[in-house]
């Protein structure tokens, strides 16, 4: 038998739960032995919920009880998950968790005392929801030389834009639907400002190139000015505004990393990933192109994440599973450096103003909106795009970048 204890009867802890006793038999059949639900600690009482048998509101319960071999952490945020976390680890009890906060903050401390035990410390459920994206990267794709990482990382936003571009929606209403429907982080400022996204592309690209991302590097902008104007631009352009949290190595050993609001073209496998769905697209110097889709949040497909985090620990019990992710720093370049294409909204003034800057562009005019234009760049360094705007000074109303 393989003990196990959850912290947290959450969203997720709940969903965690649901699965191991809806799947029990398949789930023990592949882990080669009998999972079994020792603990569940929440500070909250649950009557009439059958978890009350198993239901602890001191960790000291779990940690000092040597029977317990692995710990599920699912509370989110940093403390106290991060002491209980370190705390399991030391005394030799593999954890798996899906706090992306957690893992893209203290991770390489984490995954080390992991590896020193012969223990394991996963968090497939960190990032992509249910889709099976950490496993392919330390795993399946030890081929290649990763040099892209796109994603498509928040469940949240995307179903907000997706509402706000086929229905119109109103921001704060969407929100509240995603709010309601469980795929939003308890501050759902995380997932509107793109810090969710930032701490998911980190854990991603650390993995990837192998080196530690530091989230706080990262250059990040959420949805939060994306209107209903910017929409109906987009689909004049036969393109639509996604959130994209992106890494790329540029050259020989430069990387740069963002997350930001995009337009997206047709052509781009990521135009399709709609509603709450995440997906992630993945470039490798010998693969190609490989794209990765599925449930992005939600109790349910991040529970299943997190229990395949279980049946693995439960395989590997006295074994390290390797990853490649060491706590070398990854340094990314300076944004000024990194090249694309803009597209800019623009009142009271003049294409022939704009182009006395920028050189002949793509103009875009909506009958619906009289009074401005917009227009897209040709592809030229942030920093370029930078010198060049400020020419335009107040005309300016929006800038989004363009996805090549
Ligand atoms: N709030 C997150 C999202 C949950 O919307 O994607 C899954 O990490």
């Amino acid at each position: 038998m393989v003990n196990i204890a959850v912290l947290g009867y959450g969203t997720v802890g709940s969903g965690v739960v649901e699965v191991i006793n809806t799947n029990h038999k398949s789930i023990n059949k592949r882990a080669g032995d009998d999972i079994h639900i020792k603990y569940v600690l929440d500070l909250r009482d649950f009557p009439g919920d059958p978890v009350e048998d198993v239901l602890v509101h001191d960790y000291e319960v779990i940690a000092n009880d040597p029977e317990v071999d692995i710990v599920v952490e699912v509370m989110g945020g940093i403390e106290p998950a991060y002491t209980f976390v370190k705390r399991a680890l030391l005394s030799g009890k593999s954890v798996c968790t899906s706090n992306k906060a957690l893992v893209a903050k203290h991770g390489p401390e984490l995954m080390e005392i992991a590896r020193e035990r012969d223990i394991n410390f996963l968090f497939e459920a960190s990032c992509g929801g249910g889709i099976p994206i950490i496993r392919a990267l330390n795993s399946s794709l030890t081929a290649d030389e990763i040099d892209e990482i796109t994603g498509i990382l928040n469940g949240t936003t995307n179903y907000m834009l997706y509402k706000m571009s086929t229905e119109g929606c109103e921001f704060d209403t969407v929100l509240k639907e995603a709010q309601a429907k469980g795929y939003a982080e308890a501050d759902p400022t995380a997932d509107v400002e793109g810090y969710d996204a930032c701490r998911k592309i980190a854990i991603l690209s650390s993995l990837a190139y192998g080196r530690f991302l530091n989230y706080e590097d990262i250059y990040t902008e959420g949805i939060a000015k994306i209107t209903p104007e910017d929409m109906e631009y987009a689909k004049e352009l036969g393109m639509t505004i996604k959130l994209l949290a992106t890494s790329r190595r540029v050259g020989d050993g430069s990387f740069y990393a963002m997350v930001a609001p995009f337009l997206l073209g047709q052509n781009s496998p990521l135009f399709s990933v709609n509603d709450v769905f995440n997906g992630v697209f993945v470039h490798g110097n010998v693969l190609g192109d490989a794209m990765f889709y599925g449930s992005g949040a939600g109790k349910l497909p991040t529970a299943s994440a997190v229990v395949a985090d279980v049946v693995d620990e439960a395989k590997h019990l006295h074994r390290n599973i390797m990853t490649n992710w060491s706590s070398h720093p990854l340094c990314l370049m300076d944004m000024k450096e990194v090249a694309g294409r803009f597209f800019v909204r623009v009142k009271g003034t003049t294409v022939d103003q704009v182009e006395a800057v920028f050189g002949k562009v793509e103009i875009v005019n909506l009958k619906q909106l009289p009074g401005e234009f917009a227009f897209i760049t040709s592809h030229m360094k942030q920093g370029e795009y930078m010198d060049k705007i400020s020419a335009l000074g107040d005309s300016v109303l929006t800038m989004i970048r363009v996805k090549d």
